[in-house]
């Protein structure tokens, strides 16, 4: 019995979902814990892409159970429409194949118009560039104690109640405020009693599902999304998201215990990238980083934007091997890198005269910094047909050495391309 945690250890898109797949196939369980459909996992199966918001990429498999827990925001309708598209491409979704934790709280239609409202509002330069998903005003509802959780809509009155309350206050908010359209009570109602009908056989305790699973030694495997430097408390806010990324919320997100965690893989994008705004700073706005964008097709799965790409940063790697407690890494789209004669890895930055290692908590000064690179060689052999580690580069060899000596962490896998068959399985962590 083996309980892993993937988490990516940069600003997401660092191709978790394709490492999620590679590993389900060890799993029995597989956990969404945190985000919501801000986040999209993009895998191709048989030369087919699919990509996945909401419900974790194991319903491809159909002999695993998926579960979204309890810190996940969930939005009905995206989530309805992930299944309805699941069963056309002939894969139905029913109760034995996903439960979705009464905990977990509701994205409705006024989080989505606040998200897109307040950054409209909110002046260049401090805009976070959201996925416009109504992720940030749902988290935040949770937190100050007026959220609509799943299991609400099951209880008729309570859901009535709590939607009351919130449209006073949302709606004030959308006329006074924003000088925008309010929602009427009846629409967002009869809307949510559709959806309480079609989710309420799918609606349970996960805390519970899981605590029998690990009891009769199935393996359980947890299902980060977006990155470390996304999250929350310990990324570079406020230009994050509104849940915690790291693997500690893979416990709290879905009601398991830390004790039970056995092993912590983070993904690492062999180079860097990042979506929306905020500091990143070792992005390349030279003819590199274009030839990284698209050698690596680096478009956001959910938003479709452009991502900003940039060498390797390592600082960022060590900070997220020390608050997740990595115990493998697997480095993706190492094949993107192929074709470069140098490779540069940021291991320090310089802010203010000083050399730092760590990334420091405020934002202002996170804006400042400059990487300190050391170079490497590059290789120019194509690596989408390697399938041992000996076959690779040694100039390969020598920069995935490098990561592991810098981070002080094994390589558990490597990637070199999107097919599932392209993925060089080193250590499995549930074996
Ligand atoms: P939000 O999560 O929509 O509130 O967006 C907050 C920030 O997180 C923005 O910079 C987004 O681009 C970024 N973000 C959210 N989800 C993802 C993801 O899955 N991958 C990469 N960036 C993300």
């Amino acid at each position: 019995m083996a309980n892993v945690v993937i988490i990516g250890t940069q600003w997401g898109d660092e191709g978790k979902g394709k490492v999620v797949d590679l590993l389900t196939r060890y799993a029995d369980y597989i956990v969404r814990f945190q985000g919501g459909n801000n986040a999209g996992h993009t895998l191709v199966v048989e030369g087919k892409k699919y990509i996945f918001h909401l419900i974790p990429s194991g319903i491809l498999y159909p002999d695993k159970k998926c579960l979204i827990g309890n810190g996940v925001v969930l939005d009905p309708g995206v989530l309805l429409k992930e299944m309805t598209d699941l069963a056309a491409a002939g894969l139905p979704v029913n109760p034995d194949r996903l439960t979705i934790s009464e905990r977990a709280h509701l994205i409705m239609p006024y989080h989505n118009r606040l998200d897109n409202n307040m950054e409209a509002a909110t002046k260049q330069g401090a805009k976070i560039g959201t996925t416009g998903r109504g992720i940030g005003p749902c988290y935040g509802d949770k937190i100050t104690r007026q959220g609509i959780k799943v299991g609400d809509l099951l209880d008729d009155a309570l859901f009535r109640e709590k939607l009351t309350e919130n449209l006073k206050e949302k709606n004030f908010l959308f006329a006074s405020k924003y000088n925008t359209a309010t929602f009427s009570f009846e629409e967002i109602y009869a809307i949510f009693q559709q959806y309480a009908e079609k989710l309420a056989p799918y609606i349970g305790n996960v805390s519970v599902e899981l605590d029998r699973a690990r009891k009769a030694g199935r393996h359980i495997l947890f299902e980060g999304a977006q990155g470390t430097q996304l999250d929350i408390d310990h990324g570079t806010y406020p230009f994050v998201t509104s849940s915690n990324t790291i693997a500690g919320n893979a416990c709290t997100g879905s009601g398991f215990g830390p004790s039970h965690i056995d092993a912590v893989i983070g993904i690492l994008k062999a180079y860097t990238t990042r979506v929306g705004e905020g500091p990143f700073p070792s992005e390349l706005f030279d003819q590199t980083g274009e030839a990284l964008q698209q050698k690596g097709a680096e478009f956001g799965a959910t938003t479709g934007r452009k991502r900003r790409c940039g060498w390797l940063d390592c600082i960022v790697a060590n900070e997220a091997v020390r608050l997740n407690g990595i115990t493998g890494l697997a480095i993706t789209k190492l094949d993107v890198l192929s074709g470069q004669s140098n490779l540069k890895i940021a291991t320090a930055y310089e802010e203010g005269g000083k050399r730092l290692t760590a990334m420091p908590g405020n934002i202002r000064q996170v804006e400042r910094l400059k990487p300190v690179y050391e170079e490497l060689v590059g290789w120019q052999e194509e690596l989408c047909d390697i399938r041992s580690i000996d076959d690779l580069p040694s100039a390969t060899r020598a920069y995935i050495k490098r990561i592991e000596e810098i981070t002080e962490t094994p390589v558990a896998i490597l990637s070199v391309g999107p097919g599932r068959e392209q993925t060089l399985l080193l250590k499995n962590p549930f074996a």
